[in-house]
């Protein structure tokens, strides 16, 4: 990319789409298109249409999707399916229309089967049954991969699909029912350790901050609430068993990769999609552990074996990555420090954090 290239970044207020928006300010890119959904709704084919037709963008990181947890994509499948694949087909086709020199679509690990051979190998896509809890996220990342590649195949399209693991950052949405297992542990765990301080100033605060609770709720009102999310002075519940094992990478390295891939990879590099992680994982139980170990948190930490686990291991392989040239630098541990820094600073602060 030049450095005075149109680049479009969509969903740049997204956990992954702020992060590559902030790289490619940092790299002092000086053109940079960005619209908001309120601005540009990406599933309204027109709009979309127009708005390429407006701007010409050279570059397209595509990062706007409608994202959420296991509770999310269980009680709004239709959404998941229906937004998605529309987002995907609308800026990929205006992608070609409107000559883009080069796309990278942002999709995600969840599209491997539910059973995979570990760790992951880019060629295991649909090799076995996807996962039921997020089917239809999934089915609508898989059609976006293959319209990259098929436009490719027939156009010869610069496409290409980046397959990121779970990710985190302070960009995530923390909110209670819509969050992904990590920023949920740690605003469990830093709520957890408000009430084992008595902080209930503080409890309140976040309670209010995302519009969780009314103004005059009292605290053991507050108390009853938390219970009932699992959260509570001496004890935690999480939900499955604890023993299942997830790979985490930092946002800032997902946008560092989807940069990098921007830069050096073309399609024929490429070729169906690249895994984007750390190749490390770790359990559920160690996670917790860890965030609880953070904060500084000393109840019980307790698994609601009756919750489900979704897939039992789930670890990308990252030597297509790593032979193109590109790697993770920043270590579980440090980022998740930094997440949980930038979220008690935020709620002493009342800065905006999102729910
Ligand atoms: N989070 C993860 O753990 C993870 C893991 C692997 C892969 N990924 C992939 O990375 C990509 C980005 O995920 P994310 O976590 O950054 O999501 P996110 O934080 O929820 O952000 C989603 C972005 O998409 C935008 N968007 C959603 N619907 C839109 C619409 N109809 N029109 C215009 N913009 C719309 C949002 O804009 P507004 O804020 O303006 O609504 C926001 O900027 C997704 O493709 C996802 O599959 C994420």
């Amino acid at each position: 990319m030049e450095s005075d290239a149109r680049i479009y970044v969509a969903g740049h207020t997204g956990l992954v789409g702020s992060a590559i928006l902030k790289s490619l300010q940092k790299q002092g890119f000086s053109h940079i298109i960005t619209k908001s959904s309120s601005e540009l709704d990406l599933r309204n084919q027109h709009e979309v249409t127009n708005f390429f037709h407006d701007t010409k963008p050279e570059y397209v990181f595509l990062a706007a999707a409608k994202v959420g947890g296991i509770h999310a994509n269980a009680h709004y499948p239709a959404d998941f399916i229906s937004d998605n694949l529309a987002i995907a087909l609308n800026i990929i086709n205006a992608s070609y229309t409107y000559k883009v020199t080069k796309l990278v679509n942002l999709g995600s690990s969840c599209i491997y089967p539910k059973y995979c051979t570990q760790p992951i190998k880019e060629e295991y896509l649909l090799t076995g049954a996807l996962e039921p809890t997020n089917e239809p996220y999934a089915l609508a990342k898989i059609a976006a991969i293959s319209l990259c590649t098929s436009f490719h195949k027939q156009y010869h399209c610069n496409f290409i699909s980046l397959m990121p693991t779970n990710l985190y950052g302070n960009q995530d949405s923390f909110g209670f029912h819509n969050s992904h297992v990590l920023p949920a542990l740690i605003r469990k765990f830093i709520l957890a350790k408000m009430l084992q301080d008595n902080d209930y100033a503080s409890v309140k605060k976040d309670l209010l901050l995302s519009n969780d609770i009314p103004h005059d709720m009292n605290y053991d009102e507050i108390d009853t609430f938390l219970t009932n999310l699992g959260i509570q002075k001496n004890s935690i519940s999480l939900w499955g068993s604890g023993n299942a094992y997830r790979e985490f990478l930092h946002a800032d390295d997902c946008a560092d990769a989807a940069v990098y891939s921007m830069n050096n990879i073309d399609a024929e590099q490429a070729g169906i999609c690249i895994n984007i992680g750390t190749g490390i994982d770790c359990t559920i139980k160690d996670l917790a552990e860890l965030i609880a170990h953070k904060v500084d948190y000393k109840g019980h930490i307790l698994f609601d074996k009756n919750k489900p686990d979704g897939t039992p291991k789930k670890l990308l392989c990252v030597d297509k990555a790593i032979s193109l040239g590109w790697r993770a630098t920043i270590p579980l541990e440090k980022g998740i420090e930094s997440v949980i820094m930038h979220y008690q600073n935020s709620i002493h602060l009342n800065l905006a954090l999102r729910y």
